[in-house]
């Protein structure tokens, strides 16, 4: 009988899909709340057939050189700007993403922290909490309106969509947005969003809502040329990836009060936050938890086992990113 692939898991994941591998294969997961460093992963992955990834380790030509052996990168999240996709197709390594089981969830998050950023949820809990609360005043913590506003969408794969849907049928939200590709016609008026120039959106939305995927194309596409022209009373929030937004530049607009607010999830960099982010009060921050419920969770990584399972039983993967 020949024996079974040797798969690692990089980061603690679901317990159920640790057992669901380990039936099939020889399992060694990092269950602890570690997060190895490129050369602590280099090393774990001697030996090893395939890999379950979160999306946090970089899998570039230095590391596939180092692990000839290697045959599968299964991402347990959408955006795999962590795969240099073209030097794991030149080495002939197999990468798989997890679309699809997030979408709804990580739309909600984005209407969520839309929500908060406007609203300023966190903001007027600190200030509570820090006993500052000494009356009802008319313009306590007034913040900005979403119902009825005009939301601007940048990035109109399946996370954008479902918050379009929620803007315009849940909230009575004007949808817009700008996409590499524009919609159906079809689509569009099931999303009720029109398609504008990027110039556009800025200028005009309320608030600006970022769910595209990363690309050295896009690094910083987001800085103080763009953010100079949005509205001053506009909001700014980032569920897609830190490094489109120039972080620095943010800080420095959301001090000189450029536009009102900002809520990112993500961060160039994380988990370190740009120190100047830290000293402004208008931006709500959160730990890139867009898809953090346990049955997402649960869902992504099953779907990653479900694609090592294929790879290695000789089916086609489900959800390949090259090849
Ligand atoms: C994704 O799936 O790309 C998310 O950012 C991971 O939580």
């Amino acid at each position: 009988m020949n024996a079974k692939p040797r798969i690692l898991i990089a980061r603690a994941i679901s317990p159920e899909v640790v057992e669901r591998l380990s039936q099939h294969f020889e399992v060694q997961s990092n269950q602890d709340d570690v997060a190895w460093s490129q050369p602590e992963l280099i090393a774990q992955l001697q030996g090893k057939d395939g890999v379950l990834t979160t999306g946090s380790q970089t899998i570039n030509a230095e590391l596939l050189a180092a692990c000839p052996q290697l045959k599968i990168v299964a991402n347990m999240a959408v955006g795999y700007n962590n795969f240099d996709v073209p030097a794991m197709t030149a080495a002939g390594v197999q990468g798989t993403n997890a679309p699809d089981v997030l979408t709804e969830t990580t739309a909600d998050f984005g209407f969520a922290l839309l929500m908060a950023t406007a609203r300023r949820i966190t903001e007027s809990e600190h200030y509570l909490r820090a006993g500052k609360w000494n009356a009802w005043r008319y313009d306590l913590f007034a913040g900005t309106e979403v119902h009825g506003s005009t939301l601007g969408i940048i990035g109109m794969g399946r996370i954008g969509q479902g918050i379009a849907r929620r803007a315009a049928y849940g909230f009575g939200m004007r949808v817009i947005y700008h996409n590499r590709s524009r919609l159906s016609p079809e689509l569009e008026a099931e999303c009720k969003a029109g398609y504008v120039g990027k110039q556009e959106l800025l200028k005009t939305a309320d608030h600006v809502m970022l769910v595209l995927p990363y690309t050295p194309e896009n690094h910083h596409s987001i800085g103080a040329a763009e953010i100079a022209l949005m509205k001053p009373t506009a909001t700014l929030i980032n569920i897609a990836r830190g490094g489109i937004v120039d972080d620095g530049a943010l800080a420095k607009a959301l001090r000189e009060r450029r536009i009102a607010a900002a809520g990112l999830d993500v961060f160039e960099g994380e988990p370190a936050v740009h120190p100047d982010l830290l000293t402004v009060d208008n931006v709500v921050l959160t730990p890139h938890i867009a898809s953090a419920t346990l049955g997402t969770r649960l869902a992504m990584a099953d779907l990653a086992a479900s694609n090592l399972l294929a790879f290695f039983e000789g089916r086609a993967v489900l959800t390949p990113v090259n090849q």
